[in-house]
C-alpha cells in the first residue's frame, strides 16, 4: 500500500468555515424555533446556554482533539488508542451514512421549493399541496407505482453537486465550497430576517418564542430538548468533527476554533429563530389567529407554514426564493460533512484513492438515498430515520465513546496536552468534569428518557 500524505486545510479560516458550515444546518433553521418554543421559550435559553457551555463546546474541543492528535477518520483513530474500539468507530459511520441518506431528501424538497416559491405554485393550500401533489406519485402502472418523479430529480441534483465537491478534496473541494457557501448564507439569512423583522405582526411572533415560562426550568424534558439540541446542532457526538479535524495542520488553535464554532453556530440559530417567528407572527396576525396556531414544527413549518406566508405577502415570491436557498445551502455544506465521514473512514481503513472512495462509498450513500426516499413511503421512513437517529442514535453512540474514551482508555489528559499546546486559552478540570462527570450523566439521562416516552 503507497501511503499518500494525508491532506490539509488551506488555512485556518478554511477549517473553521468548514466547521461551522457542518454546524449551521436545517437544525439551525427549522429545528430550533420549534424546540425553543415548545419547552418554555425565552427560558430555554438557560438550558440551552449551559448545554452549550457544558457539553457542546468541551466535546468540540476533544473532537477536534481526538482528530489532530490521531490525524485519522473515527474507526482508525479509536482503532488507534485501542484495537476493539474501532467498532465504536464504524458504528457513528454508521449513524453518519443513515443520516446523509435522508438529510439529502429534505435539501431535494427545499431545492424544488425554490422553483414552486416564483408564482406561489402551492396555491392556496400549501398542506393539501405538500401531500397531494409534491409528494404523491402519479397513477403509473408497473414497477415504477409509487414513484416520486418531483423529488427524485432534484434528490439526484443534490448529490452529483456534494459527490462533485468532494471528488475535489478537502482544499479544493469542501473548503473552497464552504468559503462560498457560508457568507452567501449570512447575507441571504440576514436580508431574510431584515425582512421579517419589518413585517406587520412580527412583534407577537417574537413574544410568543421568547416569553420565557420559568416553569418549565423545573421539568427534565426540557434539559434534554437543550443538550439534545446542541447535540445534532453542533454535529457532535459521533465523528464529524474527528474527520474536519483530521485534516488540521499541527499548529491550528483547537480550544479556540471550538469556542468560534460553538458561539458562530448558536447566533445562527438564535438569528433563525428570531426571522421565523416573526414571520409566524405575521402570518397570525394577518390570519387572525394566536401564533401557537401557524407554529407548526420541522417539516409543517418549512414546508406548509412558509409558503402560506410567502403567498401572504407583498414580493413573497422573492421572500420565498431566498428562505429556500437558504435552507439548501444550510443543507448542503452539513451534508457534505456528514458523507465526508464515511468516504474517510473507508480511504482510512483501505487506503482507497480520493476519487475511488468518493465514487464507491459515496455513490453508495447516494443510491441507498435515491432508492429509498422518493417515493410514496418516503415520507414516514424519513420521519422514522430521523426519530430513531436523534432519539437513540447520537446519544447512544456519543455516550458509548466518550465512556471509553475518558474513563477506559484514559485518553483525556493526553489530549488535553494536545490541545493546550497550541492555544492561550488552557483546559482546566472543569474540561475533564463536563467530559467525564455532566456530559455522560446527561447522555444516559436521555437515553432513559427517550425510552420512556417511547413506551408511554
Ligand atoms: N448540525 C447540523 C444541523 O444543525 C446537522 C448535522 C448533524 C450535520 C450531524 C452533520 C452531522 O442541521
Ligand atoms: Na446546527
Amino acid at each position: 500500500m503507497t501511503e499518500q500524505p494525508r491532506e490539509q486545510w488551506a488555512t485556518r479560516a478554511g477549517f473553521l468555515f468548514a466547521a461551522i458550515g457542518s454546524a449551521v444546518g436545517l437544525g439551525n433553521i427549522w429545528r430550533f424555533p420549534a424546540i425553543a418554543y415548545e419547552n418554555g421559550g425565552g427560558a430555554f435559553l438557560l438550558p440551552y446556554l449551559i448545554a452549550l457551555l457544558t457539553a457542546g463546546i468541551p466535546l468540540l474541543i476533544m473532537e477536534y482533539a481526538v482528530g489532530r492528535k490521531y490525524r485519522l477518520s473515527p474507526p482508525a483513530a479509536l482503532r488507534r488508542m485501542a484495537r476493539p474500539a474501532e467498532a465504536i468507530g464504524w458504528w457513528q459511520v454508521v449513524i453518519s451514512f443513515v443520516i446523509a441518506t435522508y438529510y439529502a431528501v429534505i435539501i431535494a424538497w427545499a431545492v424544488r421549493y425554490v422553483g414552486f416559491s416564483v408564482g406561489q405554485q402551492w396555491g392556496d393550500d400549501p398542506e393539501a399541496f405538500l401531500f397531494g401533489d409534491f409528494l404523491r406519485a402519479p397513477d403509473t402502472p408497473g414497477f415504477l407505482d409509487g414513484f416520486v418523479p418531483g423529488v427524485f430529480w432534484p434528490l439526484v441534483c443534490v448529490w452529483v453537486v456534494v459527490l462533485g465537491i468532494l471528488a475535489f478534496g478537502i482544499r479544493r473541494g469542501i473548503e473552497r465550497a464552504n468559503k462560498i457557501f457560508i457568507p452567501l448564507l449570512f447575507v441571504l439569512f440576514a436580508a431574510l430576517v431584515i425582512r421579517a423583522l419589518t413585517l406587520d405582526g412580527a412583534a407577537t411572533g417574537l413574544d410568543a418564542l421568547f416569553t420565557p415560562d420559568w416553569s418549565e426550568l423545573g421539568n427534565g424534558s426540557v434539559w434534554v430538548a437543550a443538550y439534545g439540541q446542541i447535540f445534532f446542532s453542533l454535529s457532535i457526538g459521533f465523528g464529524i468533527m474527528v474527520t474536519y479535524a483530521s485534516y488540521l495542520g499541527r499548529r491550528a488553535d483547537l480550544t479556540g476554533s471550538a469556542m468560534v464554532a460553538g458561539f458562530a453556530n448558536s447566533s445562527f440559530e438564535i438569528l433563525a429563530g428570531i426571522g421565523v417567528f416573526a414571520t409566524l407572527g405575521y402570518l397570525a396576525t394577518a390570519s387572525g389567529v394566536g401564533v401557537d396556531e401557524v407554529a407548526g414544527a420541522g417539516i409543517g413549518l418549512a414546508f406548509v407554514a412558509f409558503p402560506a406566508v410567502i403567498s401572504e405577502m407583498p414580493f413573497g415570491g422573492f421572500f420565498g426564493i431566498l428562505f429556500f436557498s437558504s435552507l439548501v445551502i444550510a443543507g448542503l455544506s452539513s451534508l457534505i460533512s456528514i458523507v465526508q465521514v464515511v468516504v474517510s473512514a473507508v480511504q482510512d481503513r483501505t487506503g482507497m484513492r480520493r476519487r475511488t472512495a468518493v465514487l464507491g462509498v459515496g455513490g453508495l450513500v447516494a443510491l441507498v438515498s435515491v432508492l429509498l426516499f422518493p417515493t410514496e413511503s418516503g415520507i414516514y421512513l424519513l420521519d422514522a430515520s430521523d426519530h430513531f437517529i436523534n432519539q437513540y442514535g447520537i446519544a447512544l453512540a456519543a455516550l458509548v465513546a466518550l465512556i471509553v474514551i475518558v474513563w477506559v482508555l484514559r485518553q483525556l489528559p493526553g489530549l488535553q496536552a494536545n490541545a493546550d499546546a497550541t492555544s492561550a486559552v488552557r483546559l482546566g478540570h472543569w474540561w475533564r468534569i463536563c467530559l467525564g462527570v455532566i456530559t455522560p450523566v446527561v447522555l444516559g439521562w436521555m437515553m432513559v428518557d427517550s425510552l420512556r416516552t417511547e413506551f408511554e
